[in-house]
């Protein structure tokens, strides 16, 4: 199965890339989200300075087989400023300040192991202009752990809640080195 990433954007035909979004987190350890709740989730961070989506089709169908959008980090932003609170004003400043926010990966359950999460991240980071990437994860998400460690991503805070009747996440931080520049 031989497969090309291209980008998307909210304002498309977002249907199939939120049908492979629901697939993905389909099974357990993931909660229950409705197609609405992802298409929701999906047009408001499209709103989001620096928003890039990226969807990976298989070359011979054009069916969707992963997904991955994220934004820029900006101070007023709800995971943002909940991540900036539970890391403290100097960490802050080193980690988040000027980094991206990697809101959601995900792979059909049909096309895993494959390494088009690998090349979806591997794209997403690139186009991307800040020096680091942060994400979440569930704390008992024990595959996108693994994947996560295997593709160059440390943990920076363990366990974080994120308020009241939310899962324990992990934060994860990946650093990224444009091409070009001196400092990155
Ligand atoms: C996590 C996820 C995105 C990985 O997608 P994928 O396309 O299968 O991952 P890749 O093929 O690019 O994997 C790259 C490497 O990550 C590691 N990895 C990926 N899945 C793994 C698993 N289930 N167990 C252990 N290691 C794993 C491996 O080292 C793998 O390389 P290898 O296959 O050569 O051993 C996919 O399992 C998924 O969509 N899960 C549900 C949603 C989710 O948890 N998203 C991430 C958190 S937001």
């Amino acid at each position: 199965m031989s497969f090309a990433i291209a980008p998307f954007t909210p304002a498309g035909d977002v249907k199939p890339i939120i049908a492979a979004w629901k697939d993905a987190f389909s099974d357990p350890p993931h909660s229950y989200r409705s197609t609405s709740d992802l298409a929701d989730q999906l047009a408001w961070h499209g709103t989001f300075p620096g928003f890039i989506g990226l969807a990976a089709r298989d070359e011979a169908t054009g069916t969707v087989l992963g997904m991955t959008y994220g934004f820029s980090n900006h101070p007023g932003q709800w995971w943002r400023d909940r991540v900036a609170e539970a890391l403290g004003p100097q960490q802050t400043r080193e980690l988040l300040d000027d980094s991206f926010c990697l809101m959601e990966l995900g792979v059909i359950r049909a096309a895993r192991r494959r390494g088009i999460a690998q090349a979806l991240v591997a794209e997403l980071l690139a186009r991307q202009p800040h020096p680091r990437a942060l994400l979440s994860m569930q704390s008992d998400n024990l595959t996108g752990l693994a994947f996560y460690r295997a593709t160059g991503w440390r943990t920076i805070l363990e366990k974080m809640s994120f308020g009241v009747g939310f899962l324990p996440y992990d934060i994860m931080l990946h650093e990224v080195y444009h091409s070009g520049t001196s400092s990155r």
